[in-house]
């Protein structure tokens, strides 16, 4: 199948993007709204994208009317917001978070997760999600009907025992986060396999050495 891309709607555009550009982490994101409640909604247009500074960005669609998703709103009239990433423990509470609700409503509140302050920004974290990132809007860009939030991270909480200490790599076996894949589909990170590159490493050095030859 060949596509002209550029010649299709945005929907169905957002379709085979979505559906194929998978897994995608997703990022629960707590801001605080004009009036002190906290809102949380999942976002799997999410990713790490940088590390000087720690760069991590979403991107929110606007609404059937043209306005901005709270997320959105309350991330550019504060400037602050925490993504909690998502294991196979929260995925069903997640997933209600994405339940519309009016901002005078809590989505946390709805789904029975709870919250702990955080060290930097107001908003607060999910107190169930193994990892957290509190961020300072960096940059906002606005493409059509999308919100692009750029974020640099300046504080992470990781549950105790995911990360090794001296290494900063993740503890085998310690976090099973999971993957969105479209609409309502998702899947694990049960299966891990490692790579060698060492067959094709020794191609190469055979064959740079013939031509040097
Ligand atoms: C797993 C998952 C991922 C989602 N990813 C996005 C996304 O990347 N961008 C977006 O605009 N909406 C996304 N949504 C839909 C929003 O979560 C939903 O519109 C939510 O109600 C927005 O809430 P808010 O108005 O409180 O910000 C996603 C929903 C789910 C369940």
């Amino acid at each position: 199948m060949e596509i002209e891309f550029d010649a299709l709607a945005p929907l169905q555009r957002y379709k085979i993007l979505a559906s194929l550009v998978v897994p995608r982490p997703i990022a629960l994101i707590c801001t605080v709204g004009e009036n002190g409640i906290v809102n949380a909604a999942p976002f799997s247009f999410f990713n790490a994208l940088g590390e000087d500074p720690a760069i991590v960005i979403f991107s929110a669609d606007s609404r059937a009317s043209g306005a901005a998703k709270d997320t959105v709103r309350n991330a550019l009239a504060t400037g602050e917001f925490v993504v909690n990433l998502v294991d196979e423990a929260i995925a069903e509470k997640m997933h209600g978070c994405a339940v519309d609700v009016p901002p005078e409503m809590s989505e946390i509140d709805l789904v029975g997760f709870t919250t702990t302050p955080s060290r930097r920004v107001r908003p607060p974290r999910i107190a169930q999600s193994p990892v957290s990132f509190e961020c300072r809007l960096h940059t906002h860009l606005d493409f059509n009907t999308r919100h692009l939030c750029i974020g640099e991270v300046v504080w992470a909480h990781v549950r105790e025992g995911i990360l090794d200490p001296a290494t900063l790599r993740r503890l085998p076996g310690t976090y099973r986060p999971i993957g969105r894949l479209y609409a309502n589909r998702y899947c694990t990170t049960a299966d891990e396999f490692e790579l060698d590159n060492g067959g094709y490493a020794a191609k190469a050095n055979a064959q740079s050495a013939i031509k040097k030859f």
